[in-house]
């Protein structure tokens, strides 16, 4: 293509019904963010647009959840993100929000126009509603046995258990999960986007245009979709949280999250384009600019098939040029799950490292899940940093920095006579920065970020090749240059380094004493000129310890563990019993006197009772989780009219009463304080 007049990029708007975390980053915003501040140190004119997607069904069940509203719960997760993403370097030019007063105009607008000019097809067809609460239920408020599996509590759209995609009318005994009533059927009108036509009309072809230069699982993803056939697919729901339909008769309608959100992308412009005086049409609507959505890879379909389709129906948008979907990053070897709190949590992050938002840029970048899924470990974080930032780029920035005091009061030494191995080491950062830029722009960032490491890797041998603290005691005049090639490197360090990590970057031109340089001049060895005063050295980075990557992995195990006591089921209710039933039971407390374990069982303890009636011998199985000598003396619950049994040849009188959690451990049941043996319990 030739080459853009200006670029709009956006990274996907994320639901603001929870805090960001590690898996949020690699997909859809560092590579976006990288991206960006490559071009615009080029130069280049960009648009960088984000915002909050604060509209659809899960905020809605959790705002009733919590007894909140659902604009409290967006505008509570709204602030926390944004927050994050800025701390995080990760720089929009807008984050703007779905709940905005000028989102729901252009959305509105937006619907409107594609209505008028006959887009939709509009459908009647039957939906649960709830008559209690007058409501159409959306499919998640719906829950009920799934016909696969017979799991109790799946919802109208999936079975959690089973992980089978479900429609609500398939759920056996459906209920509302709002009033707990099975939900009737009753009619109601839907307007529908026509992908079927489209596939055939230009969508096909658009996306087969596209197969050289988009990447092969994005690609991959549309033609699948394409394969099984598009089917026309609603663009509205029966909800009241959501951008109302603008039609008249159309009340407790709004449009679909998904039909909304994207359109995000645009009042976000509009917002941005007014507060800087620029005209938001140069971005959208002109052939002249390339559009990129920066997403992760459950977002394919709508942003190569469904949201183009949109924009085309609607007339005058430009189509994105690229959609780089990432694939999905793990934790420790574990799906990253919110609800599991399986998560590195970024505002977590941010106060548990501050001042290290690089070192999460860089590690989270060396391990993008570009073309496949791909684990984040703490380990390797540590590696990351001590064994590369500290090791390879912040020893070299700092003997350079250092040894130019040392021996230059601080000033760039001259440049003299450059020898042949000076003179390759120069020549291989334009090879660098030409590797880089390629990485760039094919979205290659563990390529690009492993490839700028290069020049900092290419530093430190230098010096470790040139040994100018050696040198120093017999050739002054030749340190001087090393320490210029030395220094010219570090000024090219940052600038390349500035899209990766950007903090770092500031630091380098604060230890250098220089302005932001364009990507353009990287390259360059004359970046600083002789005699130019640099600062003095800090630490560019610090060594990470093994005990703050231990407080962090103790961190997720103590999040497992709370897991799984959360996700204990309890068994449900048994029938009903008269009081009459409950009194013939004579429980009584008792001491334990004797215990002993039954010759050849694990579980069985053979233990002789004081229940105050008398003393008796009683058969338990309690054998794995007590030790006869740690029970002698301790008080019971005892169930003293149980018919006798005989068990392994002992006869047992009467049951002890213990509680069995999920996980079938077995805990005495005791009077809280001590009492008289023969005490009946009722
Ligand atoms: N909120 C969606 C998600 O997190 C992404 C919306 S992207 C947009 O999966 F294009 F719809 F805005
Ligand atoms: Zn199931």
């Amino acid at each position: 293509m030739k080459r853009p007049k200006r670029y709009l990029i956006t990274s996907a708007l994320p639901y603001a019904n929870g805090p960001l975390h590690l898996g949020h980053i690699a997909g859809a915003y560092l590579p976006a963010d990288i991206y960006v501040r490559y071009l615009k140190l080029k130069g280049e004119d960009v648009a960088f647009i984000c915002g909050s997607d604060e509209h659809g069904v899960p905020i809605t069940l959790r705002a009733r959840k919590e007894g909140v509203l659902p604009q409290d719960i967006v505008d509570k997760y709204h602030e926390m993100i944004k927050k994050a993403f800025a701390e995080l370097g990760i720089a929009f030019d807008i984050y703007h929000r779905t709940s905005d007063p000028l989102h729901h105009e252009t959305a509105s607008a937006f619907f409107k126009e594609m209505n008028e000019k006959g887009e939709f097809i509009e459908k009647e067809e039957e939906q649960f509603f709830d008559e209690q609460e007058q409501q159409f239920l959306a499919d998640r408020y719906i829950i009920g046995t799934c016909p696969k599996c017979g799991f109790e509590n799946a919802y109208g759209d999936q079975c959690e258990k089973c992980g089978t995609s479900l429609s609500p009318k398939e759920l056996i005994n459906p209920k509302s999960t709002i009033s707990g009533n099975p939900p009737v059927l009753k009619t109601t009108k839907h307007w529908y986007l026509d992908l079927e036509k489209y596939q055939h009309e230009w969508l096909e072809k658009w996306i087969d245009s596209h197969k050289a230069d988009w990447k092969a699982n994005v690609y991959g993803q549309c033609k699948s979709w394409l394969n099984s056939g598009l089917q026309p697919r609603a663009v509205t729901r029966d909800l009241d949280w959501g951008v109302p339909v603008p039609v008249p008769n159309s009340e407790g309608k709004v449009l679909y999250v998904w039909f909304d959100a994207p359109i995000g992308y645009i009042s976000a412009t509009k917002a941005w384009a007014k507060e800087n005086g620029k005209n938001w049409k140069d971005y959208w609507q002109s052939d002249d600019s390339r559009l990129i959505h920066f997403i992760g890879k459950d977002n394919i379909v709508f942003h190569c098939l469904i949201f183009p389709a949109m924009l085309k129906a609607h007339g005058d948008y430009i189509l994105p040029d690229n959609v780089p979907a990432n694939e999905f990053l793990n934790l420790e070897g574990d799906k990253l799950s919110t609800s599991r709190n399986w998560a590195v949590w970024i505002h977590e992050y941010l106060k548990d490292f501050p001042g290290k938002q690089d070192v999460l840029r860089y590690a989270i970048c060396t391990t993008l899940p570009e073309q496949k899924d791909n684990d984040f470990t703490w380990k390797d974080f540590q590696t990351r940093n001590n064994s590369e930032l500290v090791a390879i780029f912040g020893n070299f920035v700092n003997r350079t920095i250092v040894l130019t005091h040392k021996y230059f009061e601080g000033k760039v030494p001259a440049c003299g006579v450059l020898t042949q191995f000076d003179k390759d080491t120069l020549a291989e950062i334009s090879v660098i920065k030409g590797n880089l830029e390629k990485s760039i722009e094919n979205f290659r960032f563990r390529e690009a970020i492993k490839t700028a490491m290069d020049l900092a890797r290419l530093g430190n041998k230098y010096l470790a090749d040139t040994e100018p603290w050696k040198v120093i005691k017999t050739d002054e005049e030749r340190v001087k240059t090393i320490l210029n090639v030395s220094l010219q490197i570090t000024a090219n360090l940052s600038i390349i380094m500035e899209p990766f990590i950007p903090f770092t970057a500031e630091k380098l031109r604060r230890f250098l004493n220089i302005e932001k340089l364009n990507w353009n001049l990287a390259g360059n060895d004359d970046l600083l000129k002789a005699g130019h005063q640099i600062a003095e050295a800090e630490l560019l980075f610090d060594k990470i310890e093994d005990e703050e990557m231990e407080k962090q992995i103790q961190k997720l195990m103590d999040s497992k563990a709370a897991n799984e006591i959360a996700n204990i089921k309890v068994d449900p209710a048994k029938e009903n019993i008269t009081y009459d039933e409950f009194s013939k039971m004579d429980i009584r407390v008792g001491t334990i006197l004797e215990a002993e374990r039954v010759p050849k069982t694990d579980k069985l303890l053979k233990l002789k009772i004081d229940t105050g009636i008398d003393q008796r011998t009683v058969v338990s199985g309690i054998a794995i989780d007590h030790k006869p000598e740690d029970i002698i003396g301790k008080q019971v619950s005892i169930l003293v009219n149980l018919e006798p049994r005989t068990i392994k040849g002992i006869e047992s009188k009467g049951m002890i009463l213990m509680a069995e959690d999920a996980s079938g451990k077995l805990n005495f049941v005791i009077p809280a304080e001590k009492t008289t043996n023969g005490s009946g319990i009722k």
